[in-house]
């Protein structure tokens, strides 16, 4: 199963999640391969220090000299758990691949060889909807969509589900919506509720039960290189993407 995180909307809880939920399921262990493929690197960042990442994801997609088992690291303290990092050398991509065929492609032709070897992998994407977030779709089997619980939460929705449509129409028909995930949840005011109901409206049964609360705890993770499982273990955050887990798991 491989998961493409995805949503153009920034700062709406894609790299929380995808670190989180990448986590989660080594800690269950099930092997589990975390592909940042966001030029801002901050699921990189997030586990390894990114000034010693020698060869990174953009040397993968544009060189057929490096196989993405060249540039996996396994991330400390969380067995099970590897990273294929990126660095902002990726934001070159775009022109770098500019009239290439196979541009959609890369990461699927580069993945396909050791696929087997991961029972699950994860792939947190940049808030465009660009050749980048392209090729996390083309090589997903499903897309996670976290919402920010917001007042502007769905402006954008349409765009997204339309670019899903269309790679499903040629490039990559067995792609499935896995979810819509709730982040930055407010339990304290009205409007999160509402917020809600026009979510649950879009998506109907895809919106996944388990909210992900705002929390201090899952803000302050990154910072110490820590999942929010190792860095606070009896947080609501930790409990909310285990809970998330076992629904993914559940989905499947
Ligand atoms: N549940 C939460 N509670 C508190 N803070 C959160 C929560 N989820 C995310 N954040 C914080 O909100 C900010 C944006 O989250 P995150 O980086 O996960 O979003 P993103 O969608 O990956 O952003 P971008 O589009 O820039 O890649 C970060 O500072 C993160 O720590
Ligand atoms: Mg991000």
């Amino acid at each position: 199963m491989i998961i493409a995180i995805a949503n153009q909307k920034g700062g709406v809880g894609k790299t929380t999640t995808a670190i989180n939920l990448s986590a989660a399921l080594a800690s269950k262990g099930l092997k589990t391969l975390l592909i940042d493929l966001d030029p801002q690197a901050n699921s990189s960042m997030s586990f390894v220090d990114v000034h010693e990442v020698q060869r990174s994801i953009y040397d993968t997609l544009t060189e057929p000299n490096v196989p993405l088992q060249d540039i996996l690291l396994p991330v400390p303290r969380a067995g099970n758990l590897f990273l294929a990092p990126a660095t902002i050398a990726l934001a070159k991509i775009e022109s770098k691949l500019l009239g290439e065929l196979d541009s959609h492609f890369r990461l699927k032709d580069a993945l396909t060889p050791i696929q087997d070897e991961f029972d699950y992998v994860v792939i947190d994407t940049p808030p465009t909807l660009g050749i980048i977030t392209v090729n996390a779709m083309v090589a997903a089997t499903h897309v996670l969509i976290p919402i920010q619980s917001s007042y502007f939460a769905l402006e954008g929705t349409d765009d997204l589900l339309e670019t899903i449509d269309k790679i499903k129409q040629r490039a990559n028909p067995q792609l499935q919506l896995l979810g819509a995930l709730i982040t930055l949840y407010d339990k304290r005011t009205l409007l999160s509720k509402d917020i809600q109901d026009q979510i649950a409206q879009v998506f109907g049964d895809k919106v996944f039960k388990t909210l992900i609360t705002k929390s201090v705890r899952l803000e302050e993770s990154p910072a110490y290189r820590e999942s929010i499982f190792t860095f606070a273990p009896n947080s609501s955050g930790a409990t909310e993407y285990y809970q998330l887990s076992e629904e993914v798991l559940g989905r499947v």
